[in-house]
């Protein structure tokens, strides 16, 4: 699709070439990817953050937040959780927190492989190329860091203590390294225009993502973003089934904060691209203190119960749990893995 088509479609008002656009990203979803939904497992373990982006709850500057520290025994507790609710793949995610040095989490990422042998995906933001290779030897086989945005203004409105070429270069060195890398971004984003969407939608297949993770920016109140309009369901709906036809085979999860949006958010995505789940398995005494973005849901359920809840989801709508751990389906990702 060229950019003018893509915006066009974001900008459409017939509500019947919206429907038929949903549609036609089921097919794909269901020809390149299957009916099989993965599971990942999500493990929040530090909400401390060295940054201070302009959209997000758990920024340095806002005093609100009641920080912790998971520590490598509650670490390992939350994923012997995972195992006895039959994950195969766990995402352990945090703010930028220094405290953890890459030793740390060399370590409990060693434990993690050799103990439960699951594939493990980390999303802990911005560091070096040495330490991204560090966490390679550790055994780390999926890394998820998003763009945000690709308008480069934005990104450095919203991100003042990041670099634009920073991010993306990560991304680089991330597959350099033979990760499955994922990226994403936010839709809604307050400034964003659709001219932007539609560049993010292109560079995720510029980039060749294995995993794509997109939702609506939800306004926080206690950042500089408070009282601005969250993002909306129809336009993070367009925006995953467009990724969906353009990408083909990455994989996408239907996310919490498009769940957050809209009580059957996370299914309706789930209709029109997306792939991929990933429940909270984030101990519930720290989860509620992980605010990102207010009225996150899950927050207080017991991680059984979203298990239960997520596979019934799943095969209300005719689909299957898949069994296996997921991995990338990107042809390149097979090239990267063996040249490295
Ligand atoms: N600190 C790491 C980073 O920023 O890459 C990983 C954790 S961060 C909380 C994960 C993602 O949360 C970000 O990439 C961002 O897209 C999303 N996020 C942050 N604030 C948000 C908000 N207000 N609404 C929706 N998503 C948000
Ligand atoms: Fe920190 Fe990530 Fe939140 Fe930015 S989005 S403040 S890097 S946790
Ligand atoms: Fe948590 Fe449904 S996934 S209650």
């Amino acid at each position: 699709m060229t950019k003018g088509e893509i915006i066009d479609l974001l900008k459409e008002k017939d509500e019947a070439v919206i429907e038929n656009l949903l549609r036609y990203a089921d097919q794909v979803r269901k020809e390149y990817v299957g009916d099989a939904v993965h599971l990942r497992g999500l493990i929040e373990f530090s909400n401390y953050c060295r940054r201070d982006c302009l959209y997000c709850g758990l920024r340095r500057s806002n005093s609100n937040v009641v920080r912790y520290r998971m520590t490598i025994f509650e670490i390992i507790a939350a994923v012997f959780e995972a195992k006895d609710l039959g994950f195969q793949t766990i995402v352990l995610q945090s703010g930028e927190d220094p405290a953890y040095t890459i030793e740390d989490i060399y370590a409990f990422v060693r434990r993690i492989k050799s103990e439960f042998g699951f594939a493990v995906t980390l999303c802990i933001g911005e560091r070096t190329y040495e330490d991204y290779a560090r966490l390679k030897e550790a055994g780390v086989d999926r890394y998820l860091l998003r763009f945000e945005t690709t308008d480069p203004l934005l990104f450095r409105k919203l991100k003042p203590d990041s670099l634009y070429v920073k991010r993306f270069q990560c991304l680089d060195w991330l597959k350099e390294l033979g990760y499955q890398v994922g990226s994403g971004n936010m839709v809604g984003l307050p400034g964003q225009s659709l001219e932007s969407l539609a560049d993010d939608i292109l560079k995720f297949k510029e980039l060749d993502m294995d995993m794509i993770g997109l939702g609506p920016f939800i306004s926080h109140p206690d950042t500089p973003l408070q009282g601005s309009a969250n993002g909306t369901i129809d336009m993070v709906l367009r925006v995953t089934a467009l990724t969906r036809i353009v990408t083909k085979n990455a994989h996408m999860p239907a996310t919490t904060a498009t769940g957050t949006i809209d009580p059957e958010g996370r299914q309706k995505a789930l209709q029109c691209g997306a792939n991929v789940l990933m429940p909270n398995l984030t101990p519930r005494k720290y989860r509620r203190h992980y605010l990102i973005y207010p009225d996150k849901i899950c927050t207080d359920e017991d991680p059984r119960k979203c298990r239960f809840c997520v596979e019934s989801m799943i095969t209300g709508l005719g689909k299957t749990v898949s069994r296996d751990a997921g991995h990338s389906l990107k042809s390149s990702f097979q090239q990267r893995k063996s040249s490295s």
